[in-house]
């Protein structure tokens, strides 16, 4: 398995009940490292932009309102299969779909209020990552 980086966020939902420092300790004990992390207030246009994949779907609207409600943490992860890793701890994005010990399962509330965004592939990670980060940002 190869050393790989994915993108993550630390959703408004988790952000507001003071969950950063939890959330990550679940990524650092599945053996991710955070190689970048910044808190920041995407805008409702920001967040469109980022989800702009999502443009058509029912809960677009829902889910840029939802991601620009309040600050967030964007995160580069690194480790091994960490893409695959990530999303296995972050669970199913359906929280109550979500297996137990997952970042959903412990603090996720819905669908759309879900606590934690991650890449689904090395190739959207790399996307994903310079959307927010410059090079130099990014400390492994
Ligand atoms: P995320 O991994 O950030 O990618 C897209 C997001 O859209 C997803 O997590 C959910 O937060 C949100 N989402 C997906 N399906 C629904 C839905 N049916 N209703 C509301 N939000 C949704």
């Amino acid at each position: 398995m190869a050393i790989q980086r994915t993108f993550s966020i630390i959703k408004p939902d988790a952000t507001e009940r003071n969950l950063t420092g939890k959330i990550n300790a679940v990524f650092e004990d599945a053996g991710l490292r955070i190689v970048a992390q910044k808190r920041i207030h995407m805008t409702k246009d920001q967040a469109g932009k980022f989800y702009e994949v999502h443009k058509e779907r029912p809960f677009y609207d829902e889910l840029t309102t939802f991601m620009s409600r309040s600050p967030v943490v964007v995160q580069v992860l690194e480790g091994e299969d960490a893409v695959a890793k990530h999303r296995e701890v972050m669970g199913a994005t359906n929280p109550a779909e979500a297996a137990e010990g997952t970042v959903r399962k412990l603090f996720a509330g819905s669908i759309g209020e879900n606590s934690v965004h991650g890449s689904d592939s090395e190739e959207n990670a790399a996307i994903e990552i310079a959307y927010f980060f410059a090079g130099y940002e990014i400390v492994g």
